[in-house]
């Protein structure tokens, strides 16, 4: 049997999941971010369980709930998993990897990876979702430092295309299909929590970054360990520091998100039904 890192937790998890209810294995996983967790809500035959039941480590941040729910979009069994773990709440990053993980080990080949994020890019406006095509990693961090490489499990991974471009196209396809406003962009990972200063966004912009974020990033690179499918879509909830008067908060972010989620649920399900047909 083929190991890498995290294996061992996520194989228990797996096992208390298996042991509380019965079902299909997932063909997508989707973690969702602040404000996305409304697509629960349009899930077929949705089954609940807690991360505290199954052994997972409780969220610590509002809006992120802590469940794993099983079900069906558009016939497809995924599951979606409802609150991230973060860098700025000072948890391990194997910790924030470990819902990646999770995904890897129930038996999904995709995963999805949702944020809140804040718009550099001129040309965003609050409310559009930007679906990624490449990230600056600005942690300073990396889910694959001490790892042990395997033959199956190198660590030195090709990072020239994260973002998967058939899920990119059928994002594309499911947007204009929902009327949602979307872009291409690039997403760059700070650490947070406190949000950029003015000159830090001037910088992040002429580094090539389209919008900001406190996640995504290191998961996705975990996932390509993993050899899972990636996909990236950022809720752009605010410009980001400096491009507009006033100031970011982050009971703003979630509002701008909730707003629009039962639009980004129709678009998710639209997307399944064009990624696996
Ligand atoms: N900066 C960083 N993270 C964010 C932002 C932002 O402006 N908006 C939502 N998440």
């Amino acid at each position: 049997m083929a190991e890498y890192y995290g294996k061992d937790r996520a194989a228990e998890i797996v096992r208390n999941i298996k042991e509380t209810i019965k079902f299909e294995t997932p063909h997508i996983g989707f973690i969702l971010g602040s404000g996305w967790g409304h697509v629960a809500k349009n899930l077929e035959h949705a089954q609940t369980v807690s991360y505290q039941s199954i052994g997972m480590p409780p969220c610590g941040v509002a809006g992120h709930e802590g469940n794993l729910i099983f079900g069906k979009l558009s016939g497809v069994p995924v599951v979606l998993v409802q609150g991230r773990y973060h860098l700025y709440e000072g948890r391990d990053i194997a910790e924030t990897v470990l819902p990646v993980c999770v995904v890897k080990e129930l038996g999904a080949s995709s995963v999805v990876l949702t944020n809140a994020a804040g718009g550099i890019n001129a040309a965003y406006e609050v409310g559009d979702l930007m679906f990624l095509s490449d990230h600056i990693n600005l942690t300073g961090r990396n889910p694959l430092i001490g790892v042990k490489a395997t033959d199956e499990y190198p660590i030195f991974i090709d990072m020239s295309s994260v973002y998967d471009r058939e899920m990119r196209m059928a994002l594309e396809t499911a947007s204009s299909r929902k009327g949602v406003n979307a872009h291409r962009g690039v997403y760059m990972q700070v650490l947070g929590p406190s949000f950029e200063t003015p000159a830090e966004i001037r910088a992040f912009r002429s580094m090539g970054a389209d919008a900001v974020g406190m996640s995504t990033v290191c998961e996705a690179v975990f996932a390509r360990y993993l050899r899972l499918k990636v996909a990236g879509i950022s809720c752009i909830t605010n410009m980001a520091a400096g491009m507009t008067a006033g100031q970011i908060k982050h009971e703003d972010v979630l509002e701008e998100s909730k707003k629009r989620e039962v639009k980004f649920s129709a678009l998710l399900r639209e997307f399944v039904r064009e990624y696996v047909k």
